[in-house]
């Protein structure tokens, strides 16, 4: 499999407090990678440096094998990356469509009547997105980051607040999603949602690389038990 992004030794220092160090990894075409780890591990940080809303201090980031560290934010998105960050980006003051549209400025994008039933949004086209509930706000975040046909989505905990039924419906559209070519890269914290979809898994604990594995090697890690689950 090609690998799709590779970051290697990337360092993020606010100050003199060091939020990621280090953090090498590589995730293939074609994956579900959650990335996991407790508050302030640094997984966000990790995000918004891949994404270029962070510079590194140190480190390179590959994206199909070219170096992006030096690009800007939407040079990337262009690329073909997409991105839900940990707060909700739609526009509560703008229809679900009209936050579609303003979303839409890649040359390539699905088909917007599918993605709305994909996403269970057809009957809300003019709803104003502030007015949508919790699990469809997310929802919509989501199809605002895929709607491009991006190769390469990261999600920042799209199943926060969701209820047991809504997150496995999250995880079925990021499944179809995914068998059209999209690659994620998801942080998360409900393990029920990681063993549903994940690939392969990344545990960050106090900004580095601690763990890397199968759903099953990580839930059957000590350390990662000590440290994620609070359990010994
Ligand atoms: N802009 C910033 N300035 C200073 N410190 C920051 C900044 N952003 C993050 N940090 C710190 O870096 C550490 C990692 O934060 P980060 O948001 O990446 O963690 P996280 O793993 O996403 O946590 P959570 O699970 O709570 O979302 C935290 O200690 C945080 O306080
Ligand atoms: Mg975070």
């Amino acid at each position: 499999m090609a690998t799709i992004l590779e970051t290697k030794l990337l360092t993020k220092k606010f100050g003199g407090f060091t939020a990621v160090e280090d953090v090498s990894l590589s995730v293939d075409q074609g994956e579900i990678r959650f990335v996991i780890g407790p508050n302030g591990a640094g997984k966000s940080t990790f995000f918004k440096l891949v994404i270029g809303f962070h510079s590194p201090n140190n480190g390179t980031i590959l994206y199909k094998n070219k170096n992006i560290e030096n690009l800007k934010t939407h040079e990337r998105i262009k690329l073909g990356m997409g991105v839900k960050f940990q707060a909700p980006s739609v526009f509560s003051e703008l229809t679900v469509m009209e936050n579609l549209s303003l979303a839409n400025n890649r040359e390539k994008s699905f088909n917007l009547d599918n993605l709305l039933n994909d996403f269970s949004l057809e009957n809300e086209r003019k709803t104003l997105a502030g007015d949508l509930s919790h699990g469809k706000k997310q929802w919509l975040d989501i199809a605002l980051a895929t709607l491009s046909k991006p190769d390469l989505v990261f999600l920042d905990e799209p199943t926060a607040g969701l209820s047991f039924e809504e997150t496995e419906k999250t995880g079925k559209i990021i499944k179809k999603l995914n068998e059209q070519d999209i690659t994620f890269i998801i942080v998360g914290h409900d393990m029920d949602f990681v063993k549903q979809i994940a690939t392969k898994v990344s545990v960050l604990h106090l900004g580095k690389m601690f763990f890397e594995g199968s759903v099953s090697e990580v839930l059957s890690d000590k350390g990662v038990n000590n440290i994620y689950l609070g359990v010994s």
